[in-house]
């Protein structure tokens, strides 16, 4: 690994979004990878600066603040004080953890935007976006509300439906209303700035599919690859809403830079409130520039923000993004509205102090190349027979019998045997091959690699004995220990960026200070003759009774939401008997049924109506084969205006029962009737 090309680095996190605490999901994925990295290179004496903040703009922060009734400045502070202490409570060691509605942050997101439309970056746009007239507003997608033209889910975002997990976008939907007024909005005329990324396609494609295809995860690379062979359109950076730097040009009144604009232009926002020297962190080819971040936020850091930052002009560009999978939590997806995540200020009030066991778990456990699964189950085995069985165990041992025999004064080494010789070269490689896959953010690996150097202290104590040597031969038994002690004074130093609370205990033990530290695999690292401080245990035993008491929280959790989504849809509006009387339902018998061509929801069904044979399209197929239902009858309404769907006409609808989660099961006549019975 050449370290000679860089002088020094900056290194990002994501910016959370200030509307939710954060979760392990965060820490996994992002910050405690980061940290790892950033503590190491702090380690070797590299010239390093550790951003982080909270993105506190974009839609969904302007829905919480409507609906709990208070202003969105109000929801950003509550969460981005709750998230920063958060994440000083679990060691992540930002040189500044900054936020997006700062003053300096405004000018800076503005100065970049003035520059590139100064710089004729930019392409304008008008088009027809939809408007609440009673709210004056422009409606964001997550504003309005309207059917699912997939699968027919009534409530579906102008962006996703969250039924079917289709990406929508707003005029996509059946029946659109405002979410505001709960008005049908109207389509208004709006002029918007957009950075046409196709102007950066052959450079993108140079700079990441020639110039880092071998040194990127592949799964980054995959994606940037992805995007870039459907080919590059412009993309707009500004959006009408009240709540975001303003765009600063005179007549743009009610616009704000697009969240995901000004966001990153935060990482520089909050290196200038670290630094006045900002600029070499962001502006020298000799800074390695790299972005942690989930596999959600890629495109934007591998395309978007390098774009942006390359129309400027005076920028580098990332070096490295080593994006991560997503954690799930007991075999679910991590889900803030249904409260399924373990949350980082609830868990050390039920872990106090286990900060480090929880860092510990979610690297040896992290989505570094797929998805994975955090379990309770997992996090005690991995403390109990990992944390405390191999480390704890190790090193207190090591520093027990010290203060037994030697009266905690680190012992001279005397003549060496060969296998004393051969324990002593392993250590002396353990820290260069550690810091090599930490330089390759091999993070698991190289917490693999730490844990095994624990285990090489282990199996040297268990070969030796110098529990029973102690009797007859006390100049072997200085020389065991010293070897042992030389694997502790290691271990703090490579153990650290991964647990850095207990790390730090460790060094005042045995009497070791930061200035001290590098990746060197030093054996002679505590001296013979220093005395070694009081010895305590690191790692303590998790009972069964404290997982399975996060186990039963969870279980909790679930049947509350269960309960929740059985809520009743209130009753409509009155309707007249006439009303009802002009639907004409019938009784009809399924006669052929098949799935609808690339599609996963909708049945193409002949149906017998007594009155006709004809077509109807249902969106039942996730819940029905075409084999089971044919000869069933079903209750049909005749008499609905054809529609097409997926091409094919659809002459009426069948009655389906929909629970509140949208399940649909067939609403049909007890016994068989004759097709076309009316159904009144
Ligand atoms: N807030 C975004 C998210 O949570 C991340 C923003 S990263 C930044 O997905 F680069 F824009 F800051
Ligand atoms: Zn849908």
């Amino acid at each position: 690994m050449s370290e000679t090309k860089f002088e020094r680095y900056t290194v990002t996190t994501a910016l959370p979004y200030a509307n939710g605490p954060v979760h392990i999901g965060h820490l996994a994925g992002v910050y405690v990878p980061a940290d790892i990295y950033v503590r190491y290179l702090r380690a070797q004496k590299r010239d390093v600066v550790f951003i982080g903040g909270s993105d506190e703009h974009g839609v969904p922060i302007t829905i919480k603040a409507r609906n709990e009734g208070v202003t969105p400045q109000a929801i950003v502070d509550k969460y981005h004080l709750m998230i920063k202490k958060s994440f000083e409570d679990f060691g992540i060691s930002f040189d500044v953890y900054s936020r997006t509605s700062s003053p300096l942050h405004h000018q800076t997101a503005s100065d970049f935007f003035a520059k590139l439309l100064h710089d004729g970056k930019f392409i304008e746009k008008s088009s027809s976006q939809y408007f609440d007239a009673e709210a004056n507003m422009f409606l964001a997608d997550r504003y309005i509300t309207g059917t699912c033209p997939r699968c027919g889910f009534e409530k579906a975002y102008g962006d996703q439906c969250e039924s079917c997990g289709s990406t929508l976008s707003a005029t996509d939907l059946i029946n659109p209303k405002s979410a505001l007024s709960g008005n049908p909005p109207e389509m208004k005329e709006t002029k918007h700035w957009f950075l046409p990324l196709e102007d950066y396609q052959k450079w993108l494609e140079e700079w990441i599919l020639v110039g880092h295809k071998k040194d990127w995860k592949t799964n980054v690379y995959g994606q940037v690859k992805s995007w870039l062979d459907s080919g590059l359109q412009p993309r707009a950076v500004t959006r009408d809403l009240d709540w975001g730097v303003k765009v600063p040009v005179a007549d743009a009144v009610g616009k704000v830079l697009y969240v995901w604009f000004d966001a990153p232009i935060g990482y520089i926002s909050a290196t200038k409130e670290l630094t006045p020297d900002w600029e070499k962190y962001w502006k020298d080819e000799k800074t390695r520039l790299i972005h942690f971040i989930g596999k959600d936020n890629i495109v934007f850091h591998c395309i978007i923000f390098p774009a942006m930052l390359k129309a400027e002009g005076s920028y580098i560009v990332p070096e490295n993004v080593p994006a991560n999978e997503f954690l799930n939590l007991e075999g679910d997806k991590i889900s803030t509205s249904r409260n399924w995540a373990v949350w980082l200020h609830e868990y050390l009030i039920d872990f106090p102090e286990k900060q480090d066991v929880l860092r510990y778990v979610l690297t040896a456990n992290a989505p570094e190349t797929k998805d994975n699964d955090f379990t309770w189950k997992d996090f005690q085995q991995r403390n109990n027979s990992e944390l405390v069985a191999v480390l704890g165990n190790f090193v207190n041992r090591a520093l027990v019998l010290t203060s037994k025999y030697f009266s905690g004064k680190v012992p001279p080494r005397n003549q060496l045997t060969e296998y004393d010789q051969k324990v002593l070269d392993e250590l002396k490689d353990f820290p260069e091959r550690i810091a090599s896959q930490l330089e390759t953010f091999h993070f698991r690996e190289a917490l693999k690699e730490t844990m095994n150097l624990a285990r090489l202290g282990n199996k040297y104590l268990a070969d030796t004995e110098p529990w029973k040597v102690v009797k007859t031969d006390i100049s072997r038994v200085e020389t065991i220990l010293n070897i042992a002690l030389q694997i502790v004074g290691n271990l703090t130093i490579v153990g650290n960026p991964f647990l850095p609370f207990s790390m730090e205990r460790l060094r005042k033990m045995v009497g070791l200070t930061e200035t001290e530290w590098r990746f060197s695999g030093d054996t002679d690292i505590l001296k013979a003759g220093q005395q070694l401080n009081e010895a305590s245990l690191l790692f303590e035993q998790i009972e069964d009774s404290a997982v399975q008491a996060q186990i039963d929280k969870l279980a909790q959790t679930k049947l509350s939401n269960e309960q929740q989504t059985k809520t009743v849809e209130p009753q409509k509006e009155t309707i007249s008997f006439d009303d009802f009387s002009k639907m004409d339902l019938r009784v009809g018998t399924i006669l052929e049924a098949e799935l609808v061509p690339k599609t996963k929801k909708l049945l193409k069904l002949k149906i017998d109506t007594g009155i006709d044979k004809r077509t109807v399209v249902s969106g039942i197929a996730e819940y029905y084969k075409p084999e089971e239902i044919v000869g069933r009858q079903v209750v049909i309404l005749v008499n609905l205006a054809p529609r097409p769907l997926r091409g094919i006409e659809s002459q009426g609808m069948i009655l389906m029962a929909a629970d509140s989660k949208g399940k649909l099961t067939f609403v049909a006549p007890e016994e068989k009737v004759d097709e076309g019975s009316e159904v009144r």
